[in-house]
């Protein structure tokens, strides 16, 4: 863009309120990573930060950029503690006592449990020729493998989904969550605290909340640490990885090339899955609070700002990486921040990788050369994260 065209346009706003900004946020991204590296939202009193070396720098400085006063930019209201939400020494107490849990290794044997799962989820749909990859697949596998870490019944996952879901929405223009959002956060911590009392009664099961629930027997977490880890490891592992898959799904579908070279070339896989999240991962930004003045690029962020650290901006940043604007499945970009980085860096990202490499691998598997019927997309509406809600894939059906 040449000096002229920007000068002539009006000054560039973020509002990740605003639902026309979630249908494409990248062109604002480009203009506030040229124009407004630092850019001050008046209207809800928050600065934004969208260049890559800015958003890294700050992730790795929790003492500046600190998440004890929530990572979202609406005041934390949250009645437990949340993993996410804290600085060290919680954060680094709290984040031992799973960790170990989430590492390749420990998530590599529920490959085949995903697998399954995945081709139970399609094979209804293959003689239609047609199949919602979000509704009937992408929101199911995660939720699944999340309450089967958890000990959660099958019967409780659409319930539990609907309401992580509903936490994670806002209204248009809104800041803040609305009552329906309460309501479900309430919903879901009194769900968690009878499967909390109901452990106590009955026999010990091997699962993660069963050792977050020693720790808190031996005093090493208190019940709102307890309760918030298992609401945060729900809430994480469920929308974000939904909407992974139904990103690479368009995007595949959008760069008919990289489709056909993923298909030559299955061993891709990993590297398509990395590119994705690198260029519409769907974690768009998560916020930090300043606790002290920070001046950059010539603009002074008071102490106790909200700062919003824009990752997908940062991941698009033509500063950092070459051609930033090209989805190229061979690129294999490790060092994004669709994950995050820093101390709290995805704890989920192993998980999160191999559940997209083995939904990609069985819906090209069993659907073949799919496209996207555009007229069906409807998105969500969040400040932070971004996907479809619905995504319809056409294809030949089986045994045409
Ligand atoms: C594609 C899927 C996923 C994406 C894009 C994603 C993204 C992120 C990001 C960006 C952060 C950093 C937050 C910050 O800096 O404030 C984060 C943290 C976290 N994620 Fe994920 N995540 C995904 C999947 C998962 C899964 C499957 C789980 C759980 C099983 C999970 C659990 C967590 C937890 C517990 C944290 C907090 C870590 C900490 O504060 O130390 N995530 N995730």
């Amino acid at each position: 863009m040449t000096d002229v065209a920007v000068s002539s346009l009006p000054p560039v706003v973020y509002d990740p309120f605003d639902y026309s900004l979630h249908d494409d946020p990248y062109p604002t991204y480009r203009r506030l990573r040229d124009e407004a590296p630092v850019f001050h939202n008046e209207k809800f009193g928050f600065y934004a930060l969208s260049r890559y070396e800015d958003c890294s720098a700050a992730v790795r400085d929790f003492k500046t950029f600190s998440s004890a006063s929530g990572t979202s930019l609406e005041d934390l209201k949250a009645q437990v503690q949340l993993l996410i939400n804290t600085d060290p020494p919680v954060h680094s107490k709290m984040r031992h006592l799973i960790a170990g849990m989430f590492t390749p290794a420990k998530v590599a044997p529920l490959e085949d449990a995903v697998r399954t799962m995945a081709r139970e989820l399609l094979a209804p749909h293959l003689a239609s020729g047609r199949i919602d990859i979000i509704a009937d697949f992408a929101a199911k596998l995660p939720m699944a493998i999340i309450c089967r870490l958890l000990g959660f019944p099958r019967e409780d996952e659409d319930r539990l989904r609907h309401l992580t879901d509903t936490v994670v929405h806002r209204d248009e223009g809104v800041f803040g969550m609305p009552d329906e959002g309460m309501h479900a956060t309430l919903a879901l911590y009194e769900y968690f605290n009878a499967d909390i009392a109901e452990r106590a009664r009955g026999a010990r099961r091997e699962d993660i909340i069963a050792l977050l629930m020693d720790a808190q027997a031996d005093g090493r977490l208190t019940h709102e640490e307890l309760i918030g880890y298992i609401y945060i490891l729900s809430i994480a592992g469920n929308e974000t990885t939904t909407k992974l898959i139904g990103n690479m799904c368009y995007q595949l579908h959008s760069h008919p090339d990289q489709a056909a070279l993923l298909r030559d070339n299955p061993a891709l896989i990993e590297s398509a899955v990395e590119e994705t999240m690198r260029f519409d991962g769907p974690t768009q930004m998560m916020a930090r609070t300043t606790t002290r003045d920070v001046t950059l690029h010539g603009v002074t962020i008071p102490a106790n700002s909200k700062v919003a650290l824009l990752f997908t901006s940062a991941n698009r940043d033509e500063r950092k990486f070459d051609r930033a604007e090209d989805y190229d499945i061979r690129r294999n970009p490790r060092d994004h921040l669709g994950f995050g980085g820093g101390l709290h860096a995805c704890l989920g990202a192993a998980l999160a990788r191999l559940e997209a490499r083995v939904a990609i691998e069985e819906i090209l598997a069993a659907l073949g050369d799919f496209s996207v019927d555009e007229s069906s997309l409807e998105r969500m509406h969040s400040p932070q994260v971004r996907g479809l809600t619905r995504e319809i894939l056409t294809f030949t059906p089986s045994g045409k």
